[in-house]
C-alpha cells in the first residue's frame, strides 16, 4: 500500500481524504504537476515547482504553505517512504475546501489550499516498448478552455480525447485549433522536416512544458536546428518524422497519424537520438 502526502501529513492511501466541498472536486479549481522518477530520483523538479508557483499565481491561488525546499524534501520522503525506484510524483493544489459550494473564491485567509501527492511507480519507465517503436496519433478539435498554460486539473477533454484515439485504434491525440496543431493530450507534440525540429510556439495555447525546455536545449546544444512556431496536420503527415514530449513519455515517436504512417513509418533517426540524449542529461541531473 502507498503513503501519500495531505497537507503535511503521511498517512496510508487508504486513509487520505479530502473535503466533499473542496473546490477541485467541484469546480477544477486547482493545479497539478507530473515530476518523474528515474533511479530514485527527481527529473527537473526545479522546473516543475516553478511552473506550479506560475500555475497558482495566474489563478490567484494563495502562495503555498510550505517553502520549495521543503516541497522537495516531501517529494524525496515519499520516494523514500514508497521505496520508489522509476514512476512518477503526482502533486495536485486546490484551492480548498470552504465550508459550502460558491461560485466566488473563499477568503484565503480562511480557506487553506489543498495539497495532495502521491506516487506511481512504473518499473521500467525510461525503457518502455512506446518509446522505442513510437506510438500512433489521431487528430481531434481542440475544445479546451483559452488557458492551456495554466496546469489545470480540467482535464476531461484531454481524457475523452484520448478514449477517442483508443476507439479508433491509436495511443493519443493531436489536437487542431485554426488548422494547426496545439498539443497532444497530455504532452507536446513535433515533427521534424529535412533535419528541422518544429513544434508550436509558446503562448497561452499550449501548455508550456518542461521536458519540451529541456528538449529544445539539448537539441540546440547539440547543433540540430530548432523552429518554434505552429504546424498544419498535412505538414505533419508529410514530415520525415514526429514525436511527442511529456515528464512521462519523455521524447516519444510518433509514426503514424490518422492512418498516414509519418516517414517510413518507424521511428527516427532524431526522435531517438534526441530520446538518447535526454534520458543521459536528465539523468546526470536528477536530484
Ligand atoms: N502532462 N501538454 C499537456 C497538455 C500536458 O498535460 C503535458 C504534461 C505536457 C508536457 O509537459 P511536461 O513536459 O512538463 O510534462 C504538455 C502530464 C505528464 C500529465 O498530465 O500526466
Amino acid at each position: 500500500m502507498r503513503t501519500v502526502y495531505v497537507n503535511g501529513e503521511y498517512m496510508p492511501e487508504t486513509q487520505a481524504t479530502v473535503s466533499i466541498f473542496d473546490r477541485g472536486f467541484l469546480m477544477a479549481d486547482g493545479v497539478y504537476e507530473v515530476t518523474s522518477v528515474l533511479g530514485g530520483k527527481l527529473i527537473d523538479f526545479d522546473g516543475h515547482a516553478a511552473r506550479l508557483e506560475r500555475s497558482m499565481t495566474e489563478l490567484d491561488m494563495p502562495a503555498l504553505p510550505i517553502t520549495m525546499a521543503e516541497l522537495l524534501e516531501v517529494h524525496r520522503e515519499l520516494v523514500r517512504r514508497n521505496d520508489l525506484s522509476d514512476g512518477m510524483i503526482y502533486l495536485q493544489v486546490t484551492r480548498g475546501a470552504p465550508g459550502d459550494r460558491d461560485f466566488v473564491f473563499p477568503d484565503p485567509e480562511e480557506t487553506a489550499p489543498t495539497m495532495v501527492l502521491f506516487t506511481q511507480s512504473k518499473p521500467g519507465l525510461a525503457d518502455s516498448a512506446t518509446g522505442r517503436n513510437g506510438i500512433k496519433v489521431i487528430s481531434i478539435d481542440d475544445l479546451r478552455w483559452g488557458r492551456r498554460d495554466i496546469k489545470t486539473v480540467q482535464l476531461l477533454y484531454p481524457s475523452m480525447g484520448k478514449m477517442m484515439a483508443l476507439a479508433a485504434g491509436a495511443d493519443d491525440a493531436w489536437m487542431i485549433e485554426d488548422g494547426h496543431v496545439t498539443e497532444g493530450t497530455s504532452n507536446n507534440a513535433y515533427i521534424v522536416k529535412d533535419g528541422r525540429i518544429i513544434t508550436r510556439q509558446l503562448s497561452t495555447d499550449i501548455l508550456h512544458g518542461i521536458t519540451r525546455a529541456a528538449v529544445l536545449r539539448f537539441a540546440r546544444e547539440a547543433q540540430m536546428e530548432v523552429e518554434e512556431r505552429a504546424f498544419t496536420i498535412d505538414e505533419a503527415k508529410q514530415a520525415d518524422e514526429a514525436f511527442i514530449t511529456s515528464a512521462s513519455a519523455f521524447v516519444t515517436p510518433v509514426i503514424d497519424l490518422d492512418g498516414t504512417p509519418i516517414g517510413t513509418g518507424q521511428p527516427g533517426p532524431v526522435a531517438p537520438r534526441l530520446r538518447e540524449i535526454y534520458l543521459e542529461e536528465v539523468r546526470k541531473a536528477a536530484i
